[in-house]
């Protein structure tokens, strides 16, 4: 019996747990600004209050709480509570959906830069391609090398938009396109839309895969634009019941249920969807004029270009030194945190190793800034 090639450490995992929690300024997040506790259950209302404090601190439903599934189903077009499986977080969703959707007969098809996630995992299950997105045409995706690689066992085509790292968004043409070419090939679309409805403007904002595509399975979260990482509480949409049966399966190896007072705080919060939204829009843009401001000063060393979607971008950072030793000394002597391109070295081709990751939903970006700009202002070579 052959066995599975082991998992490559996470990198941007294993970078951001290094400095997460100790550098004094993080601008790189991929998340936006989280909710306080007592900001939350200022949403809440008189039932749901009661029900929070009266919380049976029990196991819930491996599914999710129906409760839940119904809040979560009501944030699509065409689902209902019995297609929505919830999970510990977006992260056990990719696992299971790839362990589970994956044998090692099989080909997949994953778009680069990634989050690392989305590449190891099938990759320690079966042949994968990338499909490099093209930073030299604003991250643009040519739909004809998608075609082209695709095999008679490509099983599944793994897409993110908003990117993580890029915050690209595919003008709506192109994801069309992509649907078209699964479709004809009977191939699953899994499209990690954790980064959705933090776009620009409202009209880039593209479909979730679930609701136009009878093979999409939708992945999303309370992590990032609902501003609530620590609930842990992530789904997936799918309308084959059959196959999220097969997911739920799996999770019971893995988390079981979700946490019970998390499934009754992310109620609250999709519930009050449109008033945390606005928040997290408030914050993301605000920050977009304040990184115009500064970088148009600091032009002669980063190329920074507002990206159409999420709160994160990727963008060039020129100085002799390089990015690793740049990013490396800023962290250690101004507490200033950016994750470097060498954290999303891809597997499957080349990445660009000159960029870095600059993070903005968060309220601290301005005192983040000023720091950076100190530390560029005392190293004369800037
Ligand atoms: C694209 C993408 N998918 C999934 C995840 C995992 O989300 P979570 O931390 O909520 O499990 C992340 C986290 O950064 C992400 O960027």
């Amino acid at each position: 019996m052959t066995e599975a090639p082991a998992m490559r450490d996470f990198a941007l995992e294993a970078y951001m747990s290094k400095w997460e929690f100790v550098a004094r300024y993080n601008l790189t997040g991929s998340d936006a600004e989280s909710l306080r506790l007592p900001d939350l259950l200022a949403l809440a209302n008189d039932g749901e209050r009661a029900e929070f404090e009266n919380l049976s601190l029990s196991y819930t439903q491996t599914y999710g709480a129906p409760a839940l599934r119904a809040e979560i189903s009501r944030t699509y077009d065409s689902t209902a509570p019995e297609d929505i499986l919830c999970f510990a977080g977006a992260e056990e969703g990719i696992y299971i959906a790839m362990k589970v959707l994956l044998t090692a007969d099989d080909h997949a098809i994953v778009i680069t830069p990634n989050y690392q996630a989305a590449e190891t995992i099938p990759l320690s299950i079966c042949a994968v391609t990338g499909i490099a997105l093209d930073e030299n045409d604003d991250w643009s995706l040519d739909i004809d090398k998608v075609e082209a690689a695709i095999r008679p066992n490509t099983k599944l085509i793994s897409i993110n938009f908003p990117n993580n790292p890029t915050g690209k968004i595919l003008p709506r043409k192109t994801f069309d396109a992509l649907v078209t070419l699964c479709r004809k090939h009977g191939i699953w679309l899994f499209s990690d839309e954790v980064y959705r409805l933090i776009e620009r403007t409202p009209e880039l904002r593209l479909p979730q895969a679930v609701d136009v595509y009878e093979r999409g399975i939708s992945l999303n979260v309370m992590s990032k634009a609902y501003g609530l990482p620590g609930l842990r509480i992530g789904w997936i949409a799918c309308k084959d019941r059959a196959l999220l049966q097969r997911f739920e399966r799996y999770k019971h190896y893995l988390s079981i249920c979700n946490s019970a007072p998390s499934e009754v705080l992310a109620r609250i919060a999709l519930r009050n969807r449109e008033t945390v939204l606005a928040r997290t829009r408030g914050i993301v843009s605000n920050n977009i004029g304040l990184l115009n401001d500064f970088f148009a000063d600091y032009s002669h060393i980063f190329d920074w270009k507002e990206p159409n979607g999420g709160c994160v971008a990727f963008i060039r950072y020129k100085g002799p030194d390089g990015v690793e030793a740049f990013t490396q000394k800023l962290v250690e002597e101004a507490g200033v945190f950016f994750l470097p391109s060498s954290v999303y070295r891809s597997d499957l081709g080349p990445v660009p190793q000159d960029r870095l990751r600059v993070g903005f939903g968060h309220l601290d970006l301005r005192e983040g800034l000023s720091a950076l700009g100190k530390y560029l202002m005392r190293n004369d070579r800037y």
